[in-house]
Formats: C-alpha cells, sequence, structure tokens
C-alpha cells in the first residue's frame, strides 16, 4: 500500500484487503466490521465531493472494494480500474442505484450492493412531512414568522389544504411508497389510488383490513385501487407523491403535460429522484397555479435548483433529506460494510428483505443486498 494522499485516512493499517471509502461515514461500527473482516480501510475524510477521475485514482494500485455515495458516478471507468486493483466489492450509500451502471460492473465480476430496508419508514416521513408542510403552508408560516409579520389570528391567514378523507395518489409502492401510503390512509383516512407496474397485494390486504376496522366501528372505510395509467391517477388524487426509480422510463415522468392533468389545488411530493419530474415545467405550473403546491426532497440537477424554484412560495424545500437520521444513516454504513466485507469473506447473499438481523448483535454471515448476485453466480444462504 503506497503512501496516503492529502484528506485520506486509514484505519487498520494492517489489514490484508484494501477498501476504499470516498466518504466518512456515520457511526463506528462500520468501520469495526470492515476491521474485523481484516480491512484496512481508506476514507476520504474530507467536506467535498469527489469527481470520476479522482475516484479513479483513489483506487488505484491495488483495492478489494469500495464503498461510494449516490452523489458519485461508477460506471465503466471505475469499475474497470477496480477490477485492474483486484477488486471484487462495491456498495452504494443508498437504496437508490440510478448512479452505478450495474452492467458494466458486473461485466468485470464485481459485486454491486445496495443498503435497503432500514430507510423505508425514514423516507416515508419526510414525504408525509413534506405533504404537510407544503398543504398547511408551514414553511411560508415560518418565513412569515420570523419576518416579524405577524400581527394576530386572522380568518383567512394562510389557508392551506385539509388532507382528511381526500384521495391519496402514489406512484411506485414499492417498500417506501407503500409505508408512506399506510401512514397517510391510517393517519388521515384518505382512498388510495396507486399506480406501479407490478400489484401491491399485501398494501391492498392492509388497506382493506383497516377499511373493515373502520366499518366495524360504524365509520367509512377507507378504498384502495390500483389506476391503469398515471394519468387516471393525477385527475383523481388530492395528493400525489412519487416513490418509483429513475431509469428512462420514469425520467419527466411528470412533465408540462402531466401538471395539467392534476387539480388545481393538488400537492405533488418528490422523495424519489429529482429527474422524475420536469423541474423546469414545474416552476411555470407552481407560478402559474398559486393554489397548487409541492413539496421537494429532491431535484433534478442536484444540488442544483432551476431558475425561479427558490423564488415560489407554493414550494417546500429539503435538500435531499429523506434518509436523514443517525438510526438510518449508521444503519446504511453498517449494511454497506457488511456487503463489502461478505464478498471479500465469500459469503453468501441473504435471501431475505428483512435486514434486522443485521443491524444488532452479531450479524449473519451473509452480504444483506448484492444486486448482482444471480449474475455473478453468488449463492443465496438458503442454498447452501
Ligand atoms: C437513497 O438511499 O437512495 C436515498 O436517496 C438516500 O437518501
Amino acid at each position: 500500500m503506497g503512501s496516503l494522499s492529502e484528506g485520506w485516512t486509514l484505519y487498520n493499517a494492517g489489514g490484508r484487503h484494501r477498501v476504499v471509502v470516498t466518504r466518512q461515514l456515520p457511526g463506528r461500527r462500520w468501520l469495526e466490521i470492515l476491521s474485523g473482516a481484516g480491512c484496512a480501510v481508506e476514507v476520504y475524510s474530507r467536506d467535498e465531493h469527489l469527481g470520476a477521475e479522482e475516484i479513479v485514482a483513489a483506487i488505484d494500485g491495488r483495492c478489494d472494494g469500495c464503498i461510494g455515495q449516490l452523489t458519485e458516478l461508477w460506471g465503466e471507468a471505475q469499475f474497470a480500474a477496480l477490477k485492474a486493483a483486484g477488486g471484487s466489492a462495491y456498495c452504494n450509500y443508498a437504496v437508490g442505484h440510478d448512479n452505478v451502471d450495474i452492467e458494466s460492473a458486473t461485466s468485470h465480476g464485481i459485486a454491486v450492493g445496495n443498503t435497503p430496508g432500514v430507510l423505508t419508514e425514514t423516507t416515508a416521513e419526510m414525504a408525509v412531512s413534506l405533504t404537510f408542510a407544503a398543504a398547511r403552508r408551514v414553511a411560508e408560516g415560518d418565513a412569515f414568522m420570523r419576518r416579524g409579520l405577524f400581527r394576530g389570528w386572522l380568518p383567512d391567514l394562510l389557508l392551506g389544504e385539509l388532507l382528511w378523507r381526500k384521495t391519496l395518489g402514489v406512484i411506485g409502492v414499492g417498500r417506501v411508497g407503500a409505508a408512506y401510503a399506510r401512514m397517510m390512509v391510517e393517519g388521515q383516512k384518505m382512498d388510495l389510488v396507486y399506480y406501479d407496474v407490478v400489484r401491491n397485494e399485501a398494501l391492498e390486504e392492509c388497506i382493506a383490513g383497516y377499511g373493515s376496522y373502520l366499518a366495524s366501528r360504524g365509520e367509512r372505510p377507507v378504498s384502495c385501487r390500483r389506476a391503469d395509467t398515471v394519468v387516471e391517477l393525477l385527475r383523481e388524487a388530492d395528493v400525489v407523491s412519487l416513490h418509483a426509480c429513475l431509469d428512462e422510463s420514469t425520467r419527466h415522468l411528470i412533465d408540462a403535460s402531466l401538471l395539467g392533468q392534476m387539480k388545481q389545488s393538488a400537492v405533488l411530493v418528490n422523495t424519489s429522484r429529482g429527474p422524475l419530474i420536469d423541474e423546469e415545467a414545474l416552476v411555470a405550473h407552481c407560478r402559474a397555479n398559486p393554489g397548487f403546491k409541492a413539496g421537494l426532497d429532491v431535484f433534478e440537477d442536484e444540488p442544483d435548483m432551476k431558475p425561479g424554484l427558490s423564488e415560489l412560495e407554493n414550494v417546500v424545500l429539503v435538500p435531499h433529506l429523506g434518509s436523514a437520521t443517525t438510526w438510518t444513516r449508521e444503519g446504511m454504513a453498517v449494511l454497506a460494510s457488511l456487503n463489502v466485507a461478505g464478498v471479500l469473506l465469500g459469503y453468501p447473499a441473504w435471501p431475505h428483505d428483512d435486514m434486522r438481523p443485521f443491524l444488532v448483535g452479531r450479524p449473519p454471515e451473509a452480504c444483506p443486498s448484492i444486486l448482482n448476485a444471480s449474475r455473478l453466480g453468488i449463492s443465496t444462504l438458503n442454498d447452501r
């Protein structure tokens, strides 16, 4: 191992595997896991993002595995460099992996991990927060107070939208979308209309069960319906929340023409990936329709915003904080380290969605989540 470049910190110098981590991660357990697996860990400790070439340079020499960030591009150049350095494992410190070229990694025999399961409720809670913040004009009220404009209660001050018993539209009902749907339906007794290429029977059953419970108490039950098209959902919903993955089929899923299909008083929430919305079109739509509201955690050209977005009072903005709780970010670090350590130790892939066994006590001898496991011929724990 050569000498460390500026900005890098080395842990467990005597380790036999070299693991490069492009950003300091929260907590200590992830470092203990990698050290315990015999890894010397080099962490980029400066408060800035590494560029694509800097990542290639960091891998250079010998490198067995890497943990990277969703803000970095992991493509052919990075995976070729990792392969040439003797590497076999990469983990994205995220559940999303639109920044990773899995084809490329697979062609170089590199396992790609991600960190699902620990972001679900955390991100759903952020979507709920943005929904209410936008509908009830929380950011506008906060700014109003701070500017010293409050002169006393008024019948018509900053009136917003009541969500109780209205219609919720959720696009993408995977883990986060389904958790968000349940929070809003069970909390606010909203009727759900969802759009997804795959039917979510478990979610439908939960809502049917909740509906029966309401009926047993003499209340109107809630309903749940899978829409045939996105347009159908947009026309019907009072709140629309996006929870789809970003790929070529979902880029600009919500464009000017689809915004035009939404109710004028609707609330649009995005905690998935910014490019799902044509942000320029959203700025124009929000400007033309002051009653329309949006709550955004993610942006098309992160960290930048399209011109005009930050001036709109009917938009609530937060800086990609969906998973930003200590428990989740530490859990993500643990899963990322276990993915890399597991591949280096020759462990099989974990066959379950439940990640809790990895979070406390002695973790199972398995890689929590390897996206290309079957394509690389990595067995699953059950097969052994
Ligand atoms: C992810 O993991 O994909 C999230 O966007 C991080 O908050």
